[in-house]
């Protein structure tokens, strides 16, 4: 009985510590919230069908650091990267690490993914210093080689001036926040990407791949794909000079079903398909984690369309996750749609599938799915102009490069495209090595095949001329062009350089890859603006609030291979065989010389079982005093080194010939 009063007070006691304790673990979190807003990292994965049956996912993170500075402690953020923005003065930078061609035909061109994703292959860096222009070059040259550290690639070959620049007009547009400072540009198109560049890029992560999105990625099923970029974007924004970091991976893959069944089969696809994973809910740091289904306009456009046809519900009514042709699992917990601000526009728009990966845990994954019911075509959203660019000429003396824009449809005031009037607004720029030596008097424009005067369509023009084994060339130009146009090219003829013998690559006769030329059509805007009502909490997807922003379209054409003359890599080889033999030769009939006893040989020879060589031999010496017999030895010797020096001479000489 007593020890039963005694035990209700002692439960009261612990009662209140545990209400005291519960109002401290609340105090603490609220702290931990108020901290958490100085840094803010999230995490999204954008999943999109693509035309030909392949997917394309995109995995962004966003990572936000408010202050920086020795004092400012991190949480999330990577110190690597503070530390590299505080020490080089970087006011924004981006370093991509691409393998395989983007399919502007097929995978869009004309959308914020494709504009700031689609890169060219190999690595390309650039950025933007805040620091006085006799640092630049220095700052770049060290930046260069802390990067290449930190992503284990030879990011430090751009360390050297000769493949880098400094552009001014392409930049424009995209630093145009009245950002100053001054831009480095340099690209590896020859660089091979593989997983020593993606783990590094995932301890930038806060949960690497341990948890949350990033867990996907599985290295044989990304590096199976047709396209990957890995890319790394660090901008300083705001009155705070806050540093925002972006962290994407684009791949396009191809639903396994397709490659086992043969074309016949429809590109069904989930997250254990692609990936051989599922997503076990978020990583436990992230402010917020999305997994977002887009589908694009024009088959959202031939799902109503079908709809109709099979005498379904009117037009607003179709079901966009689950209809006649295909299904989507599981439900999504909201379907944006894309908001067109202007009325001239299609009626229909692309529309967003929501997964908010709070919901799922790791003994309930999320394994999104789609299933079609029926074969659908439909098209990307391309862009306003196909951009190829190639050489003409053969031989290795001289040839032409040449780019060249053909339109997709007919632009129009209305079709996405802002201001400008009645003229197109396109910039180009390209990179030249020195070793292909352009004349840029004889750059020429035509404009639907007939030359027009290059003063009627360029409004700025600069060139930089480059200048043997220091400085690439480079051409930038911002056009203006009709808009009722069909195509344009521009072509500027070149002479090939000769390299000395050590400037060329191991396999030289792969030829030599310049870097890819890069466009920019200001008037085109590649926003997708996607509007959610019920995210009140301000937990809204992160890529979203990307995408809705505006930004100007850029395109980049292929690397472009460029044989050159190479010199015969086989004659210093067969010089030293051709030396070696004669060495060879020399230092045998030495050894033998002075190894033979004449006195046994002749012994030999009397007992008859010599040659003809020997007899002779034996017969001249026979008669000889001892000292007369070791002369003719040595003098023989001589004779046959003479001879030996003589063929080596003659043959260095040859070679310097
Ligand atoms: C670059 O690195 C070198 C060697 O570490 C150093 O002496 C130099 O001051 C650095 N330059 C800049 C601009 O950071
Ligand atoms: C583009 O416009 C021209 C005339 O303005 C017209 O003949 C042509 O059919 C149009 N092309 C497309 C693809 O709409």
């Amino acid at each position: 009985m007593a020890s039963k009063d005694q035990t209700l007070p002692s439960l009261l006691v612990t009662l209140l510590f545990l209400l005291l304790f519960s109002a401290l673990l609340s105090r603490i979190s609220g702290l931990e919230s108020v901290v958490d807003e100085k840094e803010k990292f999230s995490e999204d994965l954008l999943i999109r069908p693509l035309s030909d049956g392949k997917v394309l996912s995109h995995f962004y993170f966003k990572n936000y650091q408010r202050t920086l500075g020795s004092a400012a402690h991190t949480h999330v953020f990577p110190k690597a990267i503070s530390q590299l923005v505080s020490k080089f003065h970087i006011s924004e930078l981006e370093l991509s690490f691409t393998q395989g061609r983007w399919n502007y035909e097929h995978w869009g061109g004309l959308d914020p993914i494709a504009s700031s994703n689609a890169k060219p292959s190999g690595v390309e860096l650039w950025a933007l210093f805040d620091v006085p222009l006799n640092q630049v070059d220095p700052t770049w040259r060290n930046l260069t080689h802390a990067l290449s550290g930190l992503f284990c690639a030879s990011i430090n070959f751009l360390e050297s001036p000769e493949g880098v620049a400094s552009p001014n007009l392409i930049f424009e547009s995209r630093l145009k926040s009245g950002a100053d400072g001054f831009v480095r540009y340099g690209a590896l198109p020859r660089e091979a990407v593989c997983t020593e560049n993606l783990t590094p890029w995932l301890k930038l992560l806060p949960c690497r791949d341990k948890a949350g999105i990033a867990s996907l990625l599985d290295r044989p099923s990304i590096y199976n794909g047709h396209y990957h970029s890995l890319r790394v974007h660090v901008k300083r924004s705001g009155p705070e000079r806050a540093v925002v970091l972006e962290q994407t991976l684009t791949i396009v893959l191809q639903p396994t079903q397709i490659r086992e069944g043969g074309m016949k089969e429809l590109p069904h696809w989930s997250l254990t398909s692609l990936f051989g994973r599922q997503l076990g809910g978020k990583c436990p740091v992230a402010h917020s984690s999305h997994v977002l289904l887009e589908l694009e306009q024009s088959l959202v456009e031939s799902v109503k369309a079908s709809a109709d046809k099979t005498g379904g519900k009117v037009t607003s009514g179709v079901d966009i996750p689950d209809n006649s042709v295909f299904h989507v699992s599981p439900y999504p917990e909201a379907v944006l749609v894309e908001s067109l601000d202007s009325w001239d526009v299609p009626k229909f728009s692309s529309v967003m599938l929501e997964y908010d990966l709070e919901k799922y845990r790791s003994d309930q994954p999320l394994n999104l799915a789609m299933h079609w019911k029926q074969k659908m075509a439909w098209s990307s959203v391309r862009g306003p102009f196909r951009v190829s660019r190639f050489l003409t000429g053969s031989g290795n003396e001289k040839g032409s490069i040449a780019i060249e824009m053909k339109k997709n449809f007919n632009v129009s005031s209305e079709n996405g495209d802002s201001s400008g009037g009645d003229l197109l607004e396109v910039t180009v720029f390209q990179m030249v090595p020195w070793y292909v030596r352009l004349y840029m008097h004889t750059l020429t424009a035509r404009i639907d095949g007939n030359p027009v005067p290059l003063r009627d369509i360029t409004t700025q023009m600069l060139v930089t001329p480059a200048e043997d084994r220091l400085h690439p060339a480079v051409l930038e130009m911002h056009l203006k062009l009709p808009r009722n146009m069909v195509s344009l090219s521009l072509t500027v003829d070149f002479d090939k350089g000769f390299l000395h013998i050590d400037e060329h690559p191991p396999d030289a006769d792969h030829g030599f890859d310049l870097p890819a030329a890069f466009l920019s059509f200001p008037t085109s805007q590649t926003r997708r603006l996607y509007l959610n009502h019920q995210a009140a909490d301000n937990k809204d997807s992160s890529l979203i609030q990307t995408l809705n922003e505006a930004g100007s379209l850029y395109v980049y054409t292929t690397i472009l291979l460029v044989p050159l003359a190479t010199p015969d890599f086989s004659m210093p080889y067969n010089v030293i065989t051709f030396t070696c033999t004669v060495l060879a030769l020399y230092f045998g009939s030495l050894l033998n010389t002075l190894r033979r006893r004449i006195g046994e040989e002749e012994r030999l020879a009397k007992a008859g079982s010599g040659g003809k060589l020997k007899k002779a031999i034996a017969k001249f010496m026979e008669g000889k005093s001892e000292n007369q017999k070791k002369l003719i030895k040595v003098s023989g010797v001589i004779l046959v080194a003479a001879i030996g020096v003589t063929v080596s001479y003659v043959l260095e000489h040859f070679e310097a010939l």
